[in-house]
């Protein structure tokens, strides 16, 4: 088998993720020469009869998604010769024979991505292994994978008793955004910070993630899973474990930063039942203005069960019980339709331990770094400064690095450089089952408590931060939600 070419093979390749994100992806990989000039792309669905159809189906609905400046007729024409077709039912094993059949024509490295629902996971791994396809094979799974620790170990075991774990890409999209690759050359390639990162210096750390955008098209989805499973389970928790990890040794492995996160996770202090009401505030949007845009409240979205109890904002307190951070809140925040789309790192220092400068050097706040992820990259230092004139004044300024000035040019997407990862078989920025299930364990006791409390999530206006319980959280501990001005 010729392991420098491949065969990707989509199932869900009419989907809306193959349609938004993969397809687009790996158009850009294609078009940067990034991937082998024969690998293949199998796309498997149940909608388009034969590959004209799905042809005419990417034309129509990827080819507005790839970004104008990006696109280019030649490396279209070319992208779409790469493409093949199979009309399969996932749910059939029969329909599987056809795939082999094809299969077997291409060489390759054999990379199949359930851009699926979750609920097809296991029977399309079943039917590989029925058909002999899980060798010389890697598999990709989208998230969510599982709605709680039992259900995600039964999919894992499941599809470890076909796949070895080394074969299985598990995605969290977070990890392949450039910002938060980036978080490590910034914690590990400066000796600067590193003294400091820590409980010694540190007061507390907030991790936002914000969302402008309601549930869209995806409210039947949504509302069974919620804002805990959706984003705080995987991205949340995982950027946690990177602003908070020791150092790896190296980061030639697949494993050296895997096993550092995985120390966070399991190193997170687990709450009871009686914490989560002083540690967890949950929301979901009422109706508001996003960006002078009228929209509705999430109780009468498309598809949401009447009555509905699905969060849309949560707002968690989260303590590491190590050595480096015992004792130090991280405030954890994401939501849909909040006052603006971001998504940050804020580090809030200590102050001096003594002013010569008066109480105002002391206040809180007057030495952070902000670290933001979108909608622009950038990292701010904030320190205090005399002011010009008379007398001494200290005011708060900052140093700024914006990453498009200083990097110009296109950036790459997640999607593009996990799929590059995944062809050229990098696990690095893919998921460990150990981790993922490390992350189920800690948020398992929110979602039990959240089902059983009686308790409903806070409405909140759209277009604004989310409950008024959020922010009290934080005023608890005499600290506040930083905004950027
Ligand atoms: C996905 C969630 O994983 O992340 C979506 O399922 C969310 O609900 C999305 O909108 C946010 O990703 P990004 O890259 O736009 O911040």
């Amino acid at each position: 088998r010729d392991e420098s070419t491949f065969t990707f093979v989509l199932f869900g390749g009419t989907g809306d993720l193959a349609m938004r994100k993969i397809l687009p992806a790996l158009y850009q990989a294609h078009r940067d020469k990034l991937i082998d000039a024969s690998g293949r792309i199998l796309a498997v669905a149940r909608a388009a009869p034969d590959l004209p159809g799905y042809l005419e189906w990417v034309e129509e609905n990827v080819k507005p998604k790839v970004p104008k400046a990006e696109f280019n007729d030649d490396d279209w024409r070319g992208f779409l010769e790469r493409i093949a077709y199979v009309q399969l039912d996932a749910t059939q094993q029969a329909d599987f024979v056809k795939l082999k059949d094809t299969l077997e024509t291409y060489g390759g490295t054999r990379v199949f991505y359930l851009a699926t629902g979750p609920s097809l996971f296991v029977p399309i791994c079943e039917a590989l292994a029925e058909q002999q396809l899980n060798t010389h094979a890697r598999i990709v799974l989208e998230k969510p994978l599982g709605y709680d620790l039992e259900s995600s170990k039964a999919i894992n075991d499941a599809v470890g008793a076909i796949f070895q774990e080394e074969q299985i890409y598990r995605i969290d999209h977070y990890l392949g955004k450039e910002p938060v690759q980036n978080l490590l050359a910034l914690r590990f390639g400066n000796a600067l910070f590193e003294p400091l990162w820590r409980r010694e210096w540190v007061e507390s750390i907030q991790i936002t993630i914000a969302e402008q955008l309601g549930v869209e098209a995806r409210g039947d989805f949504y509302d069974q899973v919620g804002a805990l499973r959706d984003m705080v389970q995987n991205h949340l928790l995982q950027l946690l474990a990177i602003v908070a990890m020791e150092p790896p040794h190296a980061l030639d492995s697949s494993d050296s930063v895997r096993d550092e996160k995985l120390r966070v996770l399991r190193a997170l202090k687990p709450l009871s039942a009686s914490d989560i009401s002083k540690v967890a505030v949950r929301g979901q949007y009422a109706s508001g203005v996003v960006r002078g845009e009228s929209v509705p409240a999430y109780a009468t979205e498309k598809g949401v069960k009447e009555g509905s109890e699905t969060e849309t904002f949560v707002a968690l307190k989260v303590e590491i019980e190590n050595w480096r951070w015992a004792g130090v809140p991280f405030f954890l925040r994401t939501g849909k339709r909040l006052a603006e789309r971001t998504a940050e790192i804020v580090v809030n220092f200590r102050p001096v331990p003594h002013s010569a400068l008066g109480p105002g050097a002391l206040r809180a706040g007057a030495n952070r770094m902000v670290i933001r992820l979108q909608p622009h990259e950038s990292i701010r230092l904030y320190c205090l400064a005399k002011q010009p004139g008379e007398g001494m004044q200290v005011q708060s300024v900052y140093l700024d690095l914006d990453f498009d000035q200083f990097f110009k040019g296109n950036r790459m997407e997640a999607y593009e450089r996990l799929l590059l990862d995944v062809i050229h078989g990098r696990l690095a920025l893919f998921v460990r089952r150990d981790e993922q299930e490390a992350a189920w364990r800690w948020v398992e006791p929110i979602i039990d408590e959240w089902a059983t409390s009686g308790k409903k999530p806070k409405a909140y206006a759209s277009g604004t931060w989310g409950p008024a319980a959020a922010s009290a959280m934080l005023a608890q501990h005499g600290t506040y939600w930083f905004e950027e001005e």
